[in-house]
């Protein structure tokens, strides 16, 4: 019998979920040499503080030959240790361009048991069930707070009626306001995006605590004190414009499926920044208020996708 695998393939996190492990990657690729014919690569954390790291799916999809050609590298490598005895699920960034997924299906080609699902229709398959056939009587709402993008979707059973992807709020773009906020407040102090990434990640709306961090400031490291009310300015500014954004996506949604949702329908928050401690207290209100409807969140956002993708992958195997 097939093995059920889902895989996530983000613009930064990829997860792939095997029946019983969870393997964590992230979606980079640097060429370290090699020749012209045979150039050679590094991948996912190896290749993440590499200077010529390229990120292929950051803007949802490859926007070039050379991001393309990287992501079809990216993705040999990360099916590498995938048997041929598997059904997989891909959990994909929701792509409203043809171009874009008929590039990613030809990447796929090779892989002869697979289908292609947007992340936020399974992270809802995760949220929502035990088994993914029960997402065939259910309407939900999921907002997807990624990296890259904040992304909206109605979907009707397994039809997406509704969608809207935002390229921001972002994460990234959440983890630059924090990098350039710390530079100015440390004395001019360098903070990459990534530690940037990794201080907020750190950082929690509930629990205020300062810790420390060791910068470059003047060429020199220093040890210096991070303020966790330095960083809540921009955190609740992030989740203002999520929630705003939310609103907006519902102002637009044809009523009759409004009212469907209201009545009889789920809302998911998922994506990765559905991590960010204290968040979702916030995110719940907000969306109560609404809509009127308790929203669901996954344990953890990054992952979420990968496992409602295996769900779906068992579904298509049993079937
Ligand atoms: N525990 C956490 N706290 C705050 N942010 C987090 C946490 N875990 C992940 N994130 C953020 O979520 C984003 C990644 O979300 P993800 O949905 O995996 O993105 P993508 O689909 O674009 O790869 C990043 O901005 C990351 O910093
Ligand atoms: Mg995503």
């Amino acid at each position: 019998m097939l093995e059920p695998v889902g895989v996530k393939l983000g613009s930064l996190n990829t997860v792939v979920a095997y029946r019983k492990r969870i393997i964590r990657e992230l979606t980079v690729v640097a060429r370290t040499g090699g020749s012209l014919s045979n150039p050679r690569y590094v991948f996912s954390h190896s290749a993440f503080r590499h200077s010529s790291a390229v990120y292929p799916l950051r803007f949802g999809m490859p926007t070039s030959e050379e991001s393309a050609s990287l992501l079809s590298e990216y993705v040999k490598w990360l099916l590498k240790d995938i048997s041929e005895e598997s059904f997989i699920v891909f959990a994909v960034p929701m792509m409203n361009f043809e171009q874009g997924i008929a590039l990613l299906k030809k990447l796929l080609s090779t892989i002869k048991a697979k289908q292609l699902f947007t992340e936020a229709f399974c992270t809802a398959v995760n949220v929502l069930c035990r088994r993914a056939t029960e997402i065939e009587d259910m309407i939900f709402l999921v907002a997807n707070l990624g990296s890259t993008t904040t992304e909206f979707a109605v979907f009707d059973g397994f039809t997406r009626r509704a969608s809207r992807s935002y390229p921001e709020p972002s994460g990234n773009q959440l983890d630059r306001e924090i990098a350039s906020l710390l530079s100015e407040r440390l004395g001019g102090a360098y903070i990459s995006d990534n530690e940037a990434r990794e201080i907020k990640e750190r950082f929690s709306l509930d629990n205020p605590r300062d810790f420390s961090l060791k910068v470059l400031v003047g060429g020199r490291i220093r040890e210096r004190v991070i303020r966790n009310e330095w960083l809540r300015e921009s955190i609740n500014s992030y989740l203002a414009d999520v929630l705003s954004k939310t609103e907006e996506f519902l102002s637009q949604v044809e009523p009759e499926l409004l009212s469907r949702l209201v009545s009889f329908g789920s809302v998911v928050v998922g994506g990765g920044m559905c991590n960010l401690k204290g968040s979702r207290k916030v995110i719940a209100e907000k969306m109560e208020e609404l809509l009127d409807l308790k929203p669901s969140f996954p344990k953890d956002g990054v992952a979420a996708p990968a496992l409602g993708a295996r769900l779906i992958a068992e579904h298509f195997i049993t079937s």
